[in-house]
C-alpha cells in the first residue's frame, strides 16, 4: 500500500499506513521491524537494563518479544503509547529503545522511557533519542505535558532528564516493589511552554 504523508516534522516525515522514523545527529529512530527481534533480545535481556526497571521481565522470552512487538504496533496505532527502536546512522546497529508511553489523549499528557545497551552508555545517546521524544511529543503531537519516572538509585536516568529540561516534581515513597524490595520512584517533568522558551533545554 503506497504511503500517504500525514505532516512534515523536522528531519522526519510521519506516514499513515507506514512507520514513524527520525533521524538525529548520530541514531535513526525507528518502530521496529520483525526482523529486530533477535538484536531486540540481545539488548533486552541484559541484567543491567532489567535492574532499573519496573516492566521488563529478567527472563525475556522470544515468545514475550513476539508479543511485545505486536502490542506497541497496535498502541502506536491507537495512540497510546510509541516505542521505538535506537540505530546507530553509523553502521545500523541496534542499540536500545526509546519511547513516549502512558499516553493519555484526555490530559494531553505521555511519559518518557528509554534503555540502552551496555556498550553504548555514556556517549550522550539516549540523551540524543530523549530530546527527539520531546520534540515529537510537543512538536508533532502538541502534548502539554512529558514526565519521566525513574527509581531513585537511578541517577543517570534522573541526569538524562534534567539535561533535557526536565523539573524534579517530587519522590514517590516506596512506590514500587520488585523482587521484594520496595523502591522509591522519582518523577520529573517538562510542560509544553518550558520546552518552547527555555532556551537551555538544548544546551543543558
Ligand atoms: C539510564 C541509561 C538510559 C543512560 O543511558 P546513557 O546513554 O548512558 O545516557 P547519556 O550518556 O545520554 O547520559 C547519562 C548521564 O548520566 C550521568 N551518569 C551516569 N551514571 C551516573 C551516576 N551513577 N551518577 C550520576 N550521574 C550519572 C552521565 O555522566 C551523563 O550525564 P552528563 O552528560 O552530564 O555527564 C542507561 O544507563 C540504561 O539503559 N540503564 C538501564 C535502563 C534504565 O534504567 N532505563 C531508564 C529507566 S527510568
Amino acid at each position: 500500500m503506497k504511503a500517504e504523508i500525514l505532516k512534515p516534522y523536522g528531519n522526519a516525515v510521519m506516514y499513515q499506513m507506514n512507520q514513524f522514523e527520525m533521524r538525529t545527529d548520530r541514531l535513526i529512530i525507528r518502530e521496529y521491524r520483525r526482523t529486530d527481534i533477535d538484536d531486540f533480545l540481545r539488548v533486552v535481556r541484559q541484567p543491567e537494563i532489567y535492574d532499573t526497571t519496573c516492566g521488563i521481565p529478567r527472563n525475556y522470552t522470544r515468545q514475550k518479544a513476539v508479543e511485545w512487538f505486536r502490542y506497541i504496533k497496535s498502541s502506536c496505532r491507537q495512540m497510546k503509547s510509541y516505542e521505538f527502536g535506537m540505530f546507530l546512522k553509523n553502521g545500523g546497529a541496534y542499540i536500545g529503545n526509546v519511547g513516549l508511553i502512558n499516553v493519555s489523549m484526555t490530559h494531553n499528557h505521555a511519559d518518557i522511557s528509554y534503555y540502552i545497551d551496555t556498550a553504548m552508555r555514556g556517549q550522550g545517546l539516549t540523551t540524543e533519542a530523549a530530546k527527539e521524544m520531546l520534540r515529537l511529543g510537543f512538536g508533532y503531537f502538541g502534548f502539554e505535558k512529558i514526565s519521566g519516572l525513574c527509581m531513585s538509585i537511578n541517577p543517570a536516568s534522573r541526569r538524562i532528564m534534567e539535561k533535557i529540561g526536565m523539573k524534579f516534581e517530587g519522590t514517590m515513597r516506596s512506590e514500587i516493589l520488585k523482587d521484594g524490595i520496595y523502591y522509591d520512584i522519582d518523577r520529573l517533568s517538562i510542560l509544553r511552554s518550558e520546552y518552547f522558551t527555555n532556551s537551555n533545554v538544548e544546551s543543558a
